[in-house]
């Protein structure tokens, strides 16, 4: 464990042990389903390119300001995402009010880490499905030797309709987590890190290069970069910006808390930028590998949550070595949502144990045991509409799992990114904030205007029209 000593001078605390872990760590909090399952599906449901093209416009003028404002934060106060907001806010003379910022992040990362464990139970359940599949077929040809593209389609409803397997993944990938987290920053966050995203990105590379030799990139080139500006409603706005915070891990804590374990010799700004860039190319080719196939076998591009699971295994059962193909692109999703749900489970887990003033393991545990919970529940009552909640227009006739994936990237996300930008841009010290940004001349004045004035602004009017619907 490599332990740093906390802003106060006393409390020791751990931390990555170089800057290309925190890196790793980061970039692997920000990769993950939002990138490879969540962006395809907005994008679709959303009508495409207009949505796109804002998504874009938001993680470059939204999201990367208070990205560097985020880490920013957790550098600063070296302590768990609350504690550093009330140390900046009392370094600075300030009500220590401003903490509740963080302290409903670290409650929307509790909620996304329920719903998201379920989603990574799905990716459990492909691995599962091309591992037989290249048991019982061989490696020759391709997967589910020849099967209708319905019946392929029809795996995931199958899967919807059984819940008692549903919870059981979504436990399965709750355990694997919590696991990983127990083991602390350094020995267990990190090294999931930074063996599982190289190798992410080497099958990434590999699986995307392949798919592009295929062909079929005209129309989906066509459907992702047209921008149709009457497209551009209230809510697809609100969509994109959600999904450019829950793509880089914002407006919840979770920077915050990386953050804290980054050393004092890291440029925060350019740091910032890597992740931002990273998890964007991500995004973008996911969407590149998808669409094609999902064009090619005539499927919806609207399908929503289903997209990724229903339309690659379609494609792969018509390339030579499907089965391995399929399989090792499960497998890739998989490392890129455990190096995601690992943050998400560390933001509550960080609070929890200095709150509870509890071993790591210990609040580990508890925190995991409540979202098994929550996330069983979402499970188990897949397509019920919650009573009460869902007759709310922003909830129409949404089951659980859609109410806390909507509650979080439509309301806490944004609502935490204008008061984390309100709270660095006007409330902590200039001095405090100029030391900590990495950034000078023109472009910290860039960063301090959009800071100050464009990001808290321009989220509040894209809350009220997207929300008025
Ligand atoms: N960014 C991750 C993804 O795209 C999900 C995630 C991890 C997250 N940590 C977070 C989302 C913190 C919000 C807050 O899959």
């Amino acid at each position: 464990m490599v332990v740093t000593t906390g802003s106060d001078g006393i409390t020791p605390h751990e931390g990555w042990s170089s800057r290309s872990a925190f890196i790793l760590a980061a970039v692997g909090s920000a990769v993950g389903l939002g990138n490879m399952w969540r962006f395809p599906a907005e994008a679709g449901e959303n009508g495409g390119g207009a949505f796109v093209l804002f998504y874009i416009l938001c993680v470059v003028l939204i999201g990367l300001p208070v990205l560097l404002s985020e880490v920013l934060i957790g550098r600063h106060g070296q302590s768990n995402a609350p504690e550093s907001v009330r140390r900046i806010a009392a370094e600075s003379g300030k009500s220590s009010k401003w903490a509740i910022l963080a302290d409903f992040g670290v409650l929307g990362a509790f909620m996304v880490l329920s719903f998201y464990c379920v989603v990574g139970g799905w990716v459990l359940y492909y691995i599962g499905i091309f591992a037989s599949d290249l048991v019982s077929t061989g490696l020759a040809g391709g997967a589910f030797e020849g099967r209708p593209a319905g019946e392929i389609e029809g795996l995931l409803p199958g899967l919807f309709g059984n819940g008692a397997l549903m919870v059981g993944l979504h436990v399965a990938f709750l355990a694997t987590t919590l696991f990983f987290v127990a083991r602390g920053v350094s020995s267990g966050i990190e090294w999931v890190a930074t063996w599982l995203m190289p190798t992410f990105f080497v099958l990434f590379l590999g699986i995307t290069i392949y798919g592009a030799s295929t062909g079929g990139f005209d129309e989906t080139i066509t459907y992702l970069f047209t921008f149709d500006f009457s497209k551009l409603t209230g809510p697809v706005m609100l969509a994109a910006v959600g999904q450019a915070f829950f793509s880089l891990s914002l407006g919840v804590a979770g920077m915050m808390t990386y953050g804290a374990y980054v050393g004092r010799d890291v440029n925060l700004a350019s740091t910032s930028g890597i992740i931002a860039s990273a998890d964007t190319a991500v995004a973008l080719i996911a969407g590149l590998c998808i669409f094609p196939i999902v064009f090619a076998a005539g499927l919806e591009a609207n399908a929503g949550p289903g997209l990724m699971f229903q339309s690659l295994p379609i494609a792969f059962r018509d390339m030579p070595f499907g089965s391995l193909i399929g399989l090792l692109f499960f497998i890739m999703v998989f490392f890129a949502a455990l190096t995601s749900s690992v943050s998400l489970l560390e933001a509550p887990t960080a609070w929890f144990k200095d709150r509870a003033d509890l071993p790591r393991a210990v609040a580990t545990t508890i925190v995991a045991g409540s979202a098994l919970v929550l996330g069983a529940l979402a499970a188990w009552f897949w397509g019920v509409p919650v009573p009460g909640v869902s007759s709310m227009a922003l909830f129409e006739e949404q089951d659980l799992f859609n109410v806390l994936d909507t509650a979080t990237s439509k309301v806490l996300m944004p609502v935490g990114a204008i008061l984390t930008s309100v709270f660095v841009g006007w409330i902590a010290s200039r001095r405090l904030i100029d030391s900590e940004n990495g950034l000078s001349g023109g472009l910290e004045q860039i960063w301090l205007f959009l800071v100050r004035f464009a990001c808290p602004a321009v989220l509040a009017v894209i809350m009220v029209v997207g929300l008025m619907g």
